[in-house]
């Protein structure tokens, strides 16, 4: 028990100092050194850690004062500061009641004010344990709590407590979850979910562009599977490249991003269109110093990242979005589960009654996966796809593989090749004659969404593409063996359909899309407006 209020208290002090830290004084990142220095207490006796915190908590307090004094005249102010001042001098004070608790052997929390707030959130993040949680969960991706614009004094309330800064161990949902070992750049790039919402803001902000008209979801959009419907990508004053903009759903289970994979990780990728000239149409330094001049970013930053807004950090936010969209479980997963439990227990489930007698858990086990698979039913048609897909006679599994259905290699198809100058694909990248003409397998899930289809958008439909593979492709020096032409029925082919179009699609995430951040005038005004309202109410009372 006295561990428990120990780090109770401990966690409240953290979130209030934090709160206070922050947004008390705005967007200047504490001192590096003075950090540093104040980390060599670390060794200290726990009680002297607690004065420590209840001077800092009165440098701060009186660093604040002085500020808004400098500012001269009435800086605005939010509620939110005002709370968290007192709330963190009395949990300091109450840190210092409870200093005898804290000796307890084995449980100092290794605090010290100063130097675990000089980037509270990734400090916090350091700090407590992680989280586990389902992708696809909608408070993921729900967006600051509120409605319209968010206010700086929504996202204060929201970024200080400490669960939003807490490393998300993520697990994939039913059919992806084959792949959970896959999964890429958590190490590098942890997952909170203050990071996932910063990106989240990023990814739906045309304020990327350069003229604030063209964001990723202008070519990757919720409607159309996280890709687009035209040919090719459409970016800053409708220019048009050459090539099919691609999902960015189950990215988390993709290392080389883009068709020829020039990206080595979705980090890196997330820079590239910003800066292309056809899409975003910006430059990294012009982006930053637009993010810059919006306050609500610059408070995000610092508080999710050390080093605040840098480009590295934009990207790292995005794709830590990117992660969380996943394609939920399809009919083909419950099918698959069902049939594998039927096949598995054959005698047991030839007599329910005695099996419901015999081995209730059993029972009930069958009993919940037959309820899953019915309540997300697939025609024969599409069983029968699904078989063929997996067969030799089709052979889409050489390349379409795995929990989310791509080899993630590069393969030449034939498509685009018969073009005077074809696109050579990976072969621009890798060098190497085998890659001509080769692109990264697609996933497959949720491709119904995805239209059009292949590098170069050239395929309208999923049966247009089912024709390609029946006619082996179109031929080429480079063309890939595993491609040939196929003994397919009008029946198989339409079954192919069946399987891609109803057996693989599952629901995508809840995601808020149009709660985003104010320009700094609308803030200041708004902020004014709070302001006036204050002194209004004080007036009044
Ligand atoms: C103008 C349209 C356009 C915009 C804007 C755009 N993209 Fe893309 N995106 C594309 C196209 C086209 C490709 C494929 C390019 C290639 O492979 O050479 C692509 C590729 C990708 C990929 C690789 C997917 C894969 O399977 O390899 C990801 C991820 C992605 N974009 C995310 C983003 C993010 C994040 C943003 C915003 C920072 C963004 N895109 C902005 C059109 C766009
Ligand atoms: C040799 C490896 C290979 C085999 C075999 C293969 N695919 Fe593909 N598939 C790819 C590659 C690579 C692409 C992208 C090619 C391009 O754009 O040039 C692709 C593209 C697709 C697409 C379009 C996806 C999108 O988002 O644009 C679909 C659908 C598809 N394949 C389904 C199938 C089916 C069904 C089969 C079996 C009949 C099959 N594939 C066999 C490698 C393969």
């Amino acid at each position: 028990m006295a561990r428990f209020i120990v780090v109770v208290v401990v966690l409240v002090a953290i979130a209030l100092l934090a709160n206070k830290y922050l947004f008390g004084d705005g967007d200047a990142p504490p001192a590096k050194g003075k950090a540093a220095a104040a980390k060599q207490d670390d060794a200290k006796a726990a009680d002297e850690k607690a004065d420590d915190a209840g001077e800092d908590a009165e440098e701060l307090a009186a660093d604040a004062a002085a500020k808004k004094a400098q500012a001269g005249g009435p800086a605005p102010k939010f509620p939110a500061e005002d709370a968290g001042e007192e709330a963190a001098a009395d949990a300091v004070a109450s840190a210092d009641v409870d200093t005898d608790l804290e000796q307890e052997p084995g449980v100092e929390p290794k605090l010290d004010a100063e130097a675990d707030l000089a980037a509270p959130g990734e400090k916090i993040t350091k700090m407590l344990p992680a989280e586990t949680v389902q992708l696809g969960d909608p408070s993921l991706t729900a967006g600051i709590p509120g409605e319209g614009e968010i206010t700086l004094e929504e996202m204060e309330v929201w970024l200080a407590e400490p669960k939003n800064h807490v490393v998300l161990k993520p697990e994939l949902p039913l059919g992806l979850k084959a792949g959970e070992a896959e999964m890429k750049g958590l190490d590098e790039n942890p997952l909170t979910r203050a990071k996932i919402e910063l990106g989240r803001q990023l990814y739906f902000d045309p304020r990327l562009s350069s003229d604030a008209s063209v964001s990723c979801a202008s070519c990757h959009a919720s409607e159309t599977g996280y890709a687009a419907a035209t040919k090719f990508g459409v970016g800053v004053e409708g220019q048009e490249g050459n090539r099919n903009s691609p999902t960015a759903y189950n990215r988390i289970l993709s290392g080389a991003q883009f068709w020829d994979g020039r990206a080595a990780s979705l980090e890196e990728q997330a820079k590239g269109p910003i800066a292309n000239p056809i899409e975003m149409s910006n430059t990294h330094e012009a982006c930053i110093e637009c993010l810059r001049g919006i306050p609500g970013y610059v408070k995000q930053f610092n508080l999710v990242f050390e080093d605040g807004l840098t480009i590295d950090n934009v990207a790292k936010a995005i794709a830590s979005f990117e992660r969380t969209l996943v394609t939920g479980p399809a009919p083909w997963d419950y099918y698959t589960e069902l049939d594998a439990f039927q096949q598995q227990f054959a005698a047991d489930i030839e007599d329910l009654d005695a099996l419901k007698e015999e081995d209730q858990e059993l029972y009930n086990e069958y009993m919940a996966l037959k309820k899953a698979s019915d309540d997300h039913p697939i025609s024969e048609s599409a069983i029968r796809g699904g078989k063929l897909f997996f067969s030799e006679q089709a052979g889409c599994t050489a390349c379409h593989l795995g929990a989310n259905f791509t080899d993630e290699k590069y393969h030449n198809l034939g498509v685009g090749m018969d073009a005077k100058e074809p696109d050579l694909g990976r072969f621009v990248i890798s060098n190497e004659e085998i890659d001509k003409g080769a692109f990264k397998t697609p996933t497959c899930r949720n491709v119904a969404q995805t239209a059009p289809y292949m590098h170069d958008g050239s395929q309208a439909t999923l049966e247009e593409v089912v024709e390609w593979y029946a006619k082996g492709g179109h031929p080429n020096a480079w063309l890939s063996e595993k491609v040939k032409k196929l003994e397919l029925s009008d029946q198989d082919k339409a079954d192919l359909v069946a399987f891609m179009k109803e057996g693989l699609t599952g629901e995508l995430p809840q995601v808020e899309e149009d709660r985003l951040l104010p320009d700094a005038e609308v803030a200041k005004e708004k902020a004014e407006e709070e302001l006036k309202e204050e002194k209004a109410e004080a007036k009044a009372a």
